[in-house]
């Protein structure tokens, strides 16, 4: 005889020819029809560098990150590639008395990007390495371009760029980031890079970079808040999607190899149509302050963070991204290989 449960579930049967339930019932089905997976292979790690010996600095506002100096960013970047990552993207903490206007540290040949970028690719020469092209950390006005009389020129700028972009190109970069948002800057730095010979290094475009509060905690860790006004000139106005779609169709004439998006979290739909609108790999940007949200959230112990940072990620993916730059990369090594 049946048990009295089948009667009262036969009595209440719904009539569903599709029961979507049936494909979520056991791990083994859910990981069969998974539509997105979340790899190493898809990340890129931020690691700040500093001047010094032996100094490994923690980053207030970015808990569980450091400012290393040069030795030990080796022995940090080793250890990451030792768990996965194929690459990493480099921003330097230049010290104050090396910062102007022009920014003129920024394509110093021995100043510290180059430096660490010659130290890597000595040591780990298959980790691709990724170089922000900006003046930011250079510039004592703290903002991404030559400033004058209160404005960002823009041309002015766009040169100062290029040497930068042929420094790490010259160091041995893998690609250089223009993360800036002057007009023209990918096709200057393109065309420099060909005419000296450097036509495999590629150039990962900060295409569509909105003027963003989220960049907040990054600015402490660099010390390169602005010191006047924002950035609103020349980063995109939060409220627009065709100006995205016109920055990535511009940098990809000019021949960006990657587009990016910056923030990833509140800019979901822009990754998504832009993931719509090319044939190049889309990259997002988890950038500081979502970072910081989740730290300070998992901190006072409101959210699960293992299980939010690869809900987070995978997001990402789902929404088109094809490569996502995240602070979370190494924890996230960490804590798929114990699983
Ligand atoms: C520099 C640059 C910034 C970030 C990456 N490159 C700061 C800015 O534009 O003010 C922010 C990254 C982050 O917040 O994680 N141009």
């Amino acid at each position: 005889m049946a048990p009295a449960q089948s009667k009262v579930e036969a009595s209440s049967q719904v009539a569903a020819s599709q029961r979507p339930r049936r494909l979520r019932r056991t791990a083994a089905l859910r990981r069969m029809v998974c539509e997105t997976q979340l790899t190493l292979n898809d990340l890129i790690y931020p690691i700040f560098v500093r001047e010094g010996t032996g100094i490994e600095e923690a980053i207030p506002s970015m808990p569980g990150l450091s400012r290393y100096s040069l030795d030990l960013l080796l022995e940090e970047a080793a250890a990451v590639y030792r768990l996965g990552i194929g690459a990493i993207a480099l921003f330097p903490l230049i010290p104050i008395d090396q910062k102007d206007n022009a920014g003129t540290e920024s394509y110093n040949p021995d100043g510290l990007v180059p430096r660490t970028v010659k130290a890597l690719k000595e040591a780990l020469p298959d980790l691709l390495i990724f170089t922000d092209v900006a003046l930011d950390p250079y510039s004592s006005e703290g903002h991404d371009g030559i400033v004058q009389d209160g404005k960002i020129l823009n041309d002015e700028t766009v040169a100062v760029l290029v040497k930068q972009a042929l420094c790490q190109a010259g160091a041995g970069a893998d690609f250089v980031c223009p993360s800036d948002m002057m007009d023209g800057r990918v096709g200057a730095i393109r065309q420099a890079l060909d005419a000296e010979g450097w036509t495999q290094v590629g150039i990962l475009a900060y295409s569509a970079k909105y003027a963003s509060a989220y960049y907040g905690p990054f600015r402490d860790a660099l010390d390169s808040a602005p010191q006047f006004g924002d950035k609103k000139t020349y980063q995109m106005d939060a409220a627009n999607t065709r100006e995205a779609l016109k920055e990535v169709a511009l940098d990809i004439a000019e021949g960006a190899d990657l587009v990016m998006v910056k923030p990833a979290l509140a800019y979901m739909d822009i990754i998504w149509q832009i993931k719509q609108s090319t044939m190049l790999p889309v990259v997002a940007y988890n950038v500081s302050g979502e970072y910081a949200m989740v730290k300070a959230a998992a901190e006072r112990g409101w959210i699960d963070e293992p299980q939010v940072v690869i809900e987070t990620l995978t997001s990402f993916k789902r929404a088109g991204a094809d490569l996502i730059l995240t602070y979370f990369a190494k924890q996230l090594a960490l804590q798929l290989r114990s699983q």
